[in-house]
C-alpha cells in the first residue's frame, strides 16, 4: 500500500481507563487498526459505548494511547503541523457562553495562529454559510442545541483543515439539518478532503461514506467498503423503479400468480418531513 496516501493510520490502538477497584480497568478501544486514504469518507459505527469518541480523541492526540500508534499524514497527531490540518467537531461542544459566534470564532482562528484579517473574513463567511449569520453576535448562551452544533461546525472549518472528524454531527440538528450536513460532507469530499465522522443514522451513513468501521466494545467487527460489506438481499426479494403503468399491472398479475407480493414503494417519514418542511419554507417566502 502508497504509505503517503494514507491520511490516517490507526495501528493496534488500544486505551484502558482504570476503574475504582486497584488494578482493575476498562478496555474502551481495543486493538484497533484501521487505515483511511486521503479524500475519503469513512464512518465509524457501533452502539452507545463502543469506543468511537475515545477513539476520536485518541486520533486527535487529545488522549494518550494504552497501546498502538496513531499518524496522521504519517505524523503523531500532536506534531504541530499536523495539527493545524485537522478540524475537529467534539461530540459535546461546551462553549463559553457569554462569548459570540464570532468572537468564538475569532478565538480558534486565533489558536490555530491565522492572521487577524483573514480569520475575520472566514468566520463571517462561515457564519453566514451555517445559518448564523443573524445570529452571529448573539451571546451563546442564547443559542439553541441545533445552532450551538452548526457552530461547531463552522469552528471546526476555521483554518480550512485537510481532514475533518466530526463526532456525532447530527445529534440534536433536525432531519433538514441532517440532510445539509450531508451535502456538507459530500462538499468537502469534493474539495478533495478526508472525513471520519460517528453517526448513528445509518441510511445517511451508506449514503455519504466510502468505507465504514464497525466497533462493539471497543473492537472492529468489520471495516471497508460498504458494497463489499453489505451482503446482497434474499434472491427472492427485488426492488423495482421506473415502472410504466402498463409493465406494473403486467408485473402485478405474474407476481400474483407465482403466489409473490408486491408491496407499493411508499415516500419515508424522512421525505414526508423534508417536503412538507421545505414546501412551508418556500410558502413563507
Ligand atoms: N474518561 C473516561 N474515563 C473512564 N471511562 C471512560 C472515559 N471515556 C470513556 N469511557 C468509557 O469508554 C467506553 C467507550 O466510550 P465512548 O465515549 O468512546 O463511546 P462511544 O462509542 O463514543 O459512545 P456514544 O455512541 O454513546 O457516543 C464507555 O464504556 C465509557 O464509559
Ligand atoms: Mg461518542
Amino acid at each position: 500500500m502508497d504509505a503517503a496516501k494514507q491520511a490516517i493510520e490507526l495501528r493496534g490502538l488500544t486505551k484502558d481507563f482504570p476503574l475504582a477497584e486497584k488494578g482493575r480497568y476498562l478496555r474502551a478501544v481495543d486493538d484497533l487498526t484501521i487505515s483511511i486514504k486521503e479524500n475519503t469518507v469513512f464512518g465509524l459505527l457501533g452502539p452507545n459505548g463502543s469506543g468511537k469518541s475515545t477513539t476520536i480523541r485518541m486520533l486527535l492526540g487529545l488522549s494518550a494511547p494504552s497501546r498502538g500508534e496513531v499518524r496522521v499524514f504519517g505524523k503523531e497527531p500532536r506534531d504541530a503541523s499536523v495539527r493545524a490540518r485537522i478540524g475537529y467537531l467534539p461530540d459535546a461542544p461546551y462553549y463559553h457562553k457569554f462569548l459570540s459566534g464570532r468572537e468564538l470564532m475569532r478565538f480558534f482562528g486565533k489558536l490555530l495562529g491565522m492572521e487577524k484579517s483573514k480569520r475575520e473574513a472566514r468566520s463571517v463567511e462561515l457564519l453566514e454559510r451555517f445559518g448564523l449569520g443573524d445570529a452571529m453576535d448573539r451571546k451563546l448562551g442564547s443559542y439553541s442545541k441545533g445552532m450551538l452544533q452548526r457552530l461547531g461546525f463552522a469552528q471546526a472549518l476555521i483554518a480550512d483543515p485537510d481532514v475533518l472528524v466530526l463526532d456525532e454531527p447530527t445529534a440534536g440538528v433536525d432531519p433538514v439539518g441532517a440532510a445539509e450536513v450531508g451535502e456538507f460532507v459530500l462538499d468537502l469530499k469534493a474539495q478533495g478532503k478526508t472525513v471520519l465522522f460517528c453517526s448513528h443514522l445509518l441510511t445517511q451513513v451508506q449514503d455519504l461514506c466510502d468505507e465504514v468501521g464497525v466497533l462493539n466494545k471497543g473492537r472492529l467487527l468489520a471495516s471497508g467498503r460498504i458494497e463489499d460489506l453489505l451482503k446482497p438481499a434474499d434472491a427472492g426479494t427485488l426492488k423495482v423503479s421506473g415502472l410504466s403503468e402498463k409493465t406494473r399491472s403486467e408485473l402485478e398479475e405474474v407476481v400474483r400468480r407465482s403466489g409473490g407480493e408486491l408491496t407499493p414503494g411508499k415516500q419515508d417519514l424522512e421525505e414526508l418531513f423534508r417536503t412538507l418542511v421545505s414546501e412551508d419554507e418556500g410558502q413563507a417566502r
